[in-house]
């Protein structure tokens, strides 16, 4: 079963339930499980997504009964709902939810676990299938599995199945993700591991593939020929919030671009996969990975660029610079901005430069995709008063105003020849509407569904390593000079300005909507520069 090929799921939100299984979440007393997890799977039991042979185990420190667990999730329920909480489904999930306390060090804890999965299997039907979730520090990723490992809670048979999903950040480095891959590989089968990537998770995200492959106008110019050169940008108005602690290990780099980024890069630039299903997509995405020109040291200097944030205004308010946050070094080195030029050697991209940013504390929350095509031929135009016509761009709009536009010239109307930039814009929320959804609930089905399309095979996550390592040796070896270098509520450096502007190009402001959509009404006024 596949997200791409279930029409019943994908289309109309009815689907099939998953077949019975227990979830069991590592770190369920953590922040993840609180706001994502616990109510992505009540919005699958709304949506009649879930078997009735079901039960969530959560396992973490906090020395909660099964009784406890329940009204804590209640509470939180209440607090990180989206949407209001409908008393019926939610009795339904909360009876079917247990606890296990326990170090995740001790193997006392898996003994444990293991006895409480028999009785649940026990009570709830569900046959012995599990999905283990490590919503964890990373540093446990590897402890979890092997302990899981030595009490025979992740072997397969013939009738039931064992999936353990790994949260972000897979690895710290290339070396640290290979070591990880190899551990995990001890234990596990690859098919049953499931690397998580939330962007996967997002639909605007999963649509760039439908948008790409199932409309025959945009293939035959998504290539070298007809496109000067694309823009990816992930912008968030946020800082590191609590997260310091984390953040000062990992930095802008590690956070989001061979993960997160990378997946909006593959889905652009990849070839069209013979099908839908995991091995299909994942060989497509691993080639555009592969295909990205190796950074060497000379090139990090040119097409890289960091920056950390000052103080500033984020709308009216003011916000503290990074190294004045939370259990952040007063003198911090660590990136909250990069910004880098990629060239992918293939055939169709050659010569067509992918550009990418993405930063904390920005003007704006935006992530988006530009695809800009090449400037056509100016001769039919050289005897009016046009000098320039303003190349089209296709703005594929991941969040928050989830939606695609088109940018063309239009002769604006009157005796002189004169052109004006309009759009065609399409907004999901006016045809699809909005239904509360925390990004993760298509993820969990998928994995109960053991459909891994959406996840990162092991080769993937080498293979996105691979590419920024060089990126992380250098900026080691030369520390920056110049942090804070951008202002927090504005768009980054001016050396990711002059990134583009030395190719004669310059980023899109985000910020530039479509002109104001009035249904029934004729389109809104050109805006003619010309
Ligand atoms: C996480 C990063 O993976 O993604 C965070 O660790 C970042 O630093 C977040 O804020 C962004 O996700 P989203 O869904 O808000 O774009």
């Amino acid at each position: 079963m596949n997200s791409f090929t279930a029409p019943q799921y994908a289309q109309d939100g009815q689907g099939i339930p998953a077949g019975p299984c227990t979830m069991v979440i590592f770190g369920a007393a953590g922040d993840l499980a609180k706001r994502m997890l616990i109510p992505a799977i009540y919005n699958l039991a709304r949506s009649k997504l879930l078997p009735d042979q079901f039960a969530v185990v959560g396992v973490s420190f906090e020395p909660y009964s099964s009784e406890e667990f329940r009204q804590r999730a209640t509470e939180n329920m209440h607090q990180f709902s989206a949407g209001s909480v409908n008393q019926d489904s939610w009795a339904w999930l909360v009876n079917r939810m247990y606890y296990v306390s326990g170090d995740f060090r001790d193997a006392g804890l898996y003994a444990k676990l293991e006895a409480a999965l028999e009785q649940v299997q026990k009570d709830a039907g569900t046959e012995g299938n599990c999905l283990f979730y490590l919503a964890v520090s990373p540093e446990f990723f590897p402890l979890v599995i092997q302990h899981l490992g030595a009490v025979g809670l992740a072997r397969e048979d013939a009738h039931t199945w064992k999936r353990v999903v790994i949260e972000k950040p897979f690895g710290h480095d290339l070396a640290s993700a290979i070591a990880l891959n190899h551990s995990v590989g001890e234990v596990l089968k690859e098919t049953q591991t499931y690397r998580m990537d939330h962007y996967l998770g997002k639909e605007t995200v999963q649509n760039l593939l439908a948008f790409r492959f199932a409309n025959g106008i945009f293939e035959p110019v998504w290539n070298r020929r007809y496109v000067d050169h694309v823009q990816v940008t992930v912008a968030e108005e946020l800082g590191v919030e609590l997260r310091g602690g984390y953040y000062e290990t990992a930095g802008a780099l590690r956070d989001m671009v061979p993960n997160h980024i990378f997946q909006l890069i593959t889905l652009t630039a990849m070839e069209p996969p013979i099908s839908f299903e995991a091995q299909a997509v994942h060989d497509e995405q691993i080639k555009v990975l592969r295909a990205i020109q190796a950074f060497s040291p000379e090139r990090v200097l040119d097409h890289a660029v960091r920056g950390q944030y000052g103080e500033g205004l984020i709308g009216n308010k003011h916000v503290a610079a990074y190294r004045a946050e939370p259990h952040v070094a007063p003198d911090s080195q660590t990136p909250t901005y990069v910004a880098m030029a990629l060239q992918i050697d293939s055939w169709r991209w050659a010569g067509v430069p992918f550009y990418l940013r993405t930063g904390k504390r920005m003007a704006r929350r935006v992530t988006q995709v530009v695809i800009r095509f090449r400037r056509p031929p100016l001769v039919l135009f050289r005897k009016t008063s046009v000098d320039t016509v303003t190349p089209n761009e296709l703005v594929i709009n991941i969040q928050p105003d989830e939606g695609i536009s088109l940018n063309f010239e239009a002769k604006v109307p009157g005796p002189v020849v004169r052109l004006g930039a309009v759009n065609m814009d399409f907004q999901y929320s006016d045809y699809f509407g909005t239904t509360p959804s925390t990004g993760y609930e298509t993820l969990i089905y998928d994995c109960m569904m053991g459909d891994p399309t959406l996840f990162q095979r092991a080769d993937m996550v080498e293979a996105g390593w691979s590419v920024v390592q060089p990126v992380l040796d250098v900026w080691k070896a030369l520390p920056p000079r110049d942090f804070p270098n951008y202002t927090a509520g504005s768009w980054g450096p001016l050396q990711a300005d002059e990134l583009l502007r030395r190719d004669g190009r310059e980023w899109r402001d985000p910020t530039r909507g479509a002109p104001h959509h009035v249904p029934g009404a004729s389109s809104a006024a050109p805006t003619s520069t010309h």
